[in-house]
């Protein structure tokens, strides 16, 4: 299964994609968590020891490596730029494991408008696509916060984008816009998740403002989420009531809803 976590900036969708990977991974399969947010803080989330933290470098800094595989010299044009570039093995290479979780930091790319074919994003775009079409794990895609880079296309050929919502009237016109851009791109499903939930009323908000059958469930606003961000700890280890929200979503998720 491969989804890509997607909405409004802050509305919780690293959090929600690190605590969904931790679910996988306990019960046994082979999950890689990909940060594809330019702004790369998924590996917190997950709980990786700073050590390891300090290790990552995401795929778009790694020069040699985007020289070798596009064959364009750092810093310069090729005149063989290579645009189906070998990136089977980058996710075994350059993934770093920890509680059971891969993570592939992605990086960012200076797109300099959307006609960019700069090897580094040739190099992301094909390793992204390889990830959904090829790859045998559960690939769980954090996004970049809002619809811009969707519509360049960078996670075309998921089974479903989870858009994360809050009860609130900003956060659903971003998912109304996932939802006519899934569409448009040929994305099969688009599913939804509350988070931030305080009550009933919040629910029903939420309910009433999205297609029947598309919510997969909701996850209560806890101030234990709040704490084990502030103190570098996963919520998966500290936030008891979240995983078991998340649990019965990732049932619904499991059972195509
Ligand atoms: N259910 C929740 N209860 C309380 N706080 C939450 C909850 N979910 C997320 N948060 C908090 O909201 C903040 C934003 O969460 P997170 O970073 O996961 O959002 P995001 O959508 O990935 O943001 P960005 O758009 O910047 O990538 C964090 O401080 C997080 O701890
Ligand atoms: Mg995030």
């Amino acid at each position: 299964m491969k989804i890509a976590i997607t909405g409004k900036g802050g509305v919780g969708k690293t959090t929600f994609s690190a605590m969904l990977a931790r679910l996988y991974a306990d019960e046994g399969y082979r999950v890689l968590s990909v940060d594809a947010d330019p702004d790369a803080n998924l590996a917190l989330a997950l709980g990786f020891p700073k050590e390891l933290m300090d290790t990552i470098v995401p795929i778009s800094e790694m020069k040699e490596l985007v020289a070798e595989r596009t064959n364009v010299p750092i810093g310069g044009f090729g005149k063989m730029f290579k645009m189906n570039p070998k990136v089977d093995d980058i996710p075994e290479r350059y993934c770093k494991e920890y509680n059971g979780v891969r993570l592939l930091t992605m990086g960012t790319v200076d797109t300099g408008g959307s006609g960019c074919v700069c090897p580094e994003h040739v190099l992301l775009k094909r390793l992204t696509s390889h990830l959904i079409l090829q790859n045998k794990d559960v690939v769980i895609m954090d996004m970049e916060a809002g619809i811009e880079h969707l519509a360049r296309g960078t996670a075309q050929g998921v089974d479903a984008f989870i858009v994360v919502v809050e009860p609130g009237e900003r956060s659903i016109q971003t998912y109304r816009k996932v939802k006519k851009l899934g569409e448009d791109i040929g994305v099969k499903r688009v599913l939804v998740v509350g988070n931030k939930i305080r009550n009933k009323e919040d629910e029903n908000f939420i309910i009433n403002n999205v297609q029947d059958g598309e919510c997969l469930g909701f996850i209560y606003y806890n101030e234990e989420v709040i704490n084990s961000d502030r103190s570098n700890l996963s919520p998966y280890d500290n936030c008891t009531k979240t995983v078991e929200e998340i649990k019965y979503i990732k049932q619904k998720l499991q059972g195509g809803i």
